[in-house]
């Protein structure tokens, strides 16, 4: 029997389902039931009936999908896969904001532990951040933790006024405007497709900003056949199944998320056979957490 085969086989004993973000290894892509963006990913654990939810990603989607689920069992492959940018807040500075600022929202990118979201307004994604800020009363925006996709949120939403904090995603961070023009000059027919959580040098250069899922689409409807891919590599598996015969390129200094890699075929086997690394929160936090989670759903319908 194939490792696959036998994930199937345990899938059926345990009632549960595999969830699978793109930027995991292909092999995972591969058997997971649903794969997608961050936002795709928050609906997905709330519409499946499987009573288990494997979750291939990072710790805050499997907190984030244990709030919205809080009946459900979540399991995480490898404990230890965690994003660097969901930590990089703090609930003083929300605070010191809060006394500040009358008419405050505090918006919680989803990249966010759920510590975080529990002291925040509303949660959004790469993929409903401009559209929830601009529906929102208030005037003034706290976004945290990352100033990369809260400055790409101001610059679409002027209307409102922003308050930054100091976060960022290391990967993205990292991508080096000099290799994203040296690809241009070598493929000047590519079109550049660029996540918000890039730093402003490089969302200047983009012919198209977006989500995973919103770069995989627009690859799927432009008539070009020649992409810039400013995101993380693991796109790539869904820009070649969904595109076959398109040309993808990325920076010679391959962005890798390395806690997204942690994610094999063989840990999500052992947690469905044993049922370790089961996330589990205290029934505060869920309560408190679910609140912004929920708000963006609702928001974002
Ligand atoms: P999206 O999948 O929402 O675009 O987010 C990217 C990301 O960094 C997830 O960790
Ligand atoms: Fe976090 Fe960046 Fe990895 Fe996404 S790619 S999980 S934002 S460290």
């Amino acid at each position: 029997m194939t490792i696959a085969e036998e994930i199937r086989e345990w899938k059926r004993k345990k009632d549960a389902v595999i969830l699978a973000h793109y930027y995991v290894p292909g092999e995972v892509q591969e058997i997971a039931d649903d794969i997608g963006d961050s936002y795709y990913l928050s609906k997905a654990a709330v519409s499946r009936k499987e009573r288990v939810l494997v979750f291939c990603g990072v710790s805050f989607m499997g907190e984030s999908a244990k709030i919205l689920n809080p009946d459900k069992t979540v399991l995480m492959p490898d404990r230890r896969a965690d994003c660097a940018m969901a930590h990089m807040a703090d609930r003083e500075t929300i605070q010191k904001m809060r006394d500040r600022y009358e008419d405050l929202a505090v918006v919680c990118y989803i990249n966010s532990t759920a510590e975080l979201k529990q002291y925040s307004d509303v949660c959004v994604t790469s993929a409903n951040a401009v559209d929830i800020v601009r529906a929102l009363p208030n005037k003034r925006i706290f976004f945290i933790p990352d100033r990369n996709l809260a400055h790409y949120v101001a610059e679409q939403v002027p209307e409102k006024q922003f308050l930054y904090n100091e976060g960022f995603c290391p990967i993205h961070e990292r991508m080096l405007p000099g290799e994203v023009e040296r690809l241009k000059a070598q493929h000047p027919d590519a079109k550049i497709l660029v996540h918000p959580e890039c730093p402003e040098q490089i969302r200047k250069m983009a012919d198209h900003i977006g989500s995973t899922s919103g770069i995989i689409k627009y690859v799927g409807k432009s008539a070009d056949s020649e992409f810039i891919i400013c995101t993380e590599e693991g796109v790539r598996y869904e820009l070649e199944k969904n595109a076959p015969g398109k040309q993808f390129y990325f920076t010679e200094t391959l962005p890798v998320c390395r806690d997204m890699k942690l994610v094999t075929l063989e840990k999500i086997l052992h947690v469905l056979k044993t049922g370790e690394n089961e996330v589990v929160l205290p029934e505060e936090m869920i309560k408190a957490c679910e609140k912004p989670l929920k708000r963006m759903l609702e928001l974002g319908r």
